[in-house]
């Protein structure tokens, strides 16, 4: 039981570019998003409207927004952690945002300098606004699976934060495995502990290269939302262990091969990886861009 239609949820120009150590120029960030609405990709996360000293990668988000290239029938989330978040996201016209919680007391010390009950009572308001204001709404919930602090994050608890955010009112909730360590078995696990029906997405980081093999395990368990980033970049800088993510271009090898449709085209999305790698100066990880790019 796999679905016919997954939507691929692309983070790359977020996820990936926070974690780049030179800061990207506007220019090149605004072409790294049209390229990518190019290849067929309906949801691209631009940016995050984070304190700018926290994410110095990031600090450039109203102007990258002003400077983009809008294509019809694409929506550009942002992540917006606070109420300052949302207001500056609002000034740029936003219509996606994107909340972002911890799993673990110890992430969301360090992600959001805050306890696990601040990260609630800071993302109410943020929440509550954003839907009056009419914005679709999606919380992350990072280290759902390990955590480089607290080690293995128990089911249950995962659980509880999840049918927390939730309850604020969310459209939809994307399980971030941040550091890479989660299996399948597990993935299948944690979603079971869910209601069917809640929208869920599954957001893997492929540091232990399980990121492939979690994802079919989701599908299997009724996921139809999931998160990559084109040529596998990203990773999080409050949390060192975190390499990138699962590749776009992984994922839609798989899912050509299962049959199951989402819209993208794969060489576009090559080339613009590999385009990318030539301003970042190394090679994609991803194993599918490789082997598609190596003469
Ligand atoms: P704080 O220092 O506690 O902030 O940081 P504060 O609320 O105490 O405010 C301090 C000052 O910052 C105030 O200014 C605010 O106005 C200003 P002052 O009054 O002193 O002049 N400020 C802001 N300025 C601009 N934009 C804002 C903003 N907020 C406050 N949004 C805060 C708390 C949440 C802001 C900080 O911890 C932060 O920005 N954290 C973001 C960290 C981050 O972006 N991490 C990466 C994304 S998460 C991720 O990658 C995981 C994910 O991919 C899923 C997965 O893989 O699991 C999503
Ligand atoms: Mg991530």
């Amino acid at each position: 039981n796999l679905p016919e239609r997954v939507t691929i949820y692309e983070v790359g120009p977020r996820d990936g570019l926070q974690n780049e150590k030179a800061v990207v120029p506007v220019a090149v960030k605004a072409e790294f998003l049209t390229r990518l609405a190019a290849t067929g990709l309906k949801v691209i996360e631009a940016t995050s409207f984070v304190h700018p000293k926290w994410v110095p990668q990031l600090a450039d988000a109203a102007d990258l927004l002003a400077a983009l290239d809008r294509a019809p029938g694409v929506r550009h989330p942002v992540l917006v952690p606070n109420e300052r978040g949302l207001d500056r996201a609002l000034e740029s016209g936003v219509s996606d945002v994107a909340i972002f919680a911890s799993a673990t007391e110890s992430f969301a010390r360090r992600n959001l300098n805050r306890s696990m009950d601040e990260q609630y009572a800071m993302f109410e308001p943020v929440v509550t606004r954003a839907r009056e204001a009419g914005l679709w709404v999606r919380a992350y919930l990072s280290m759902a699976f390990g955590d480089p602090w607290e080690g293995d994050v128990p089911v249950a608890q995962v659980a509880e934060a999840g049918r927390r955010l939730f309850d604020l009112g969310i459209h939809e909730l994307s399980l971030g495995d941040t550091i890479g360590v989660g299996t399948a078995g597990r993935v299948q696990e944690l979603i079971a502990a869910f209601d069917s029906p809640e929208p869920l997405a599954v957001h893997f980081h492929d540091t232990y290269g399980q990121a492939l093999a979690n994802t079919l395990a989701a599908l299997q368990a009724g996921v139809t939302t999931v998160d990559s980033s084109a040529g596998g970049l990203g990773g999080c800088p409050y949390a060192e262990s975190a390499t990138g993510n699962l590749a776009t271009e992984d994922l839609v090898w798989m899912l050509d091969g299962l049959g199951i449709s989402h819209g993208v085209s794969l060489d576009a999305l090559v080339e613009t990886s590999v385009w990318m790698a030539e301003r970042l100066g190394r090679p994609s990880p991803s194993r599918v861009v490789t082997a598609r790019s190596s003469s």
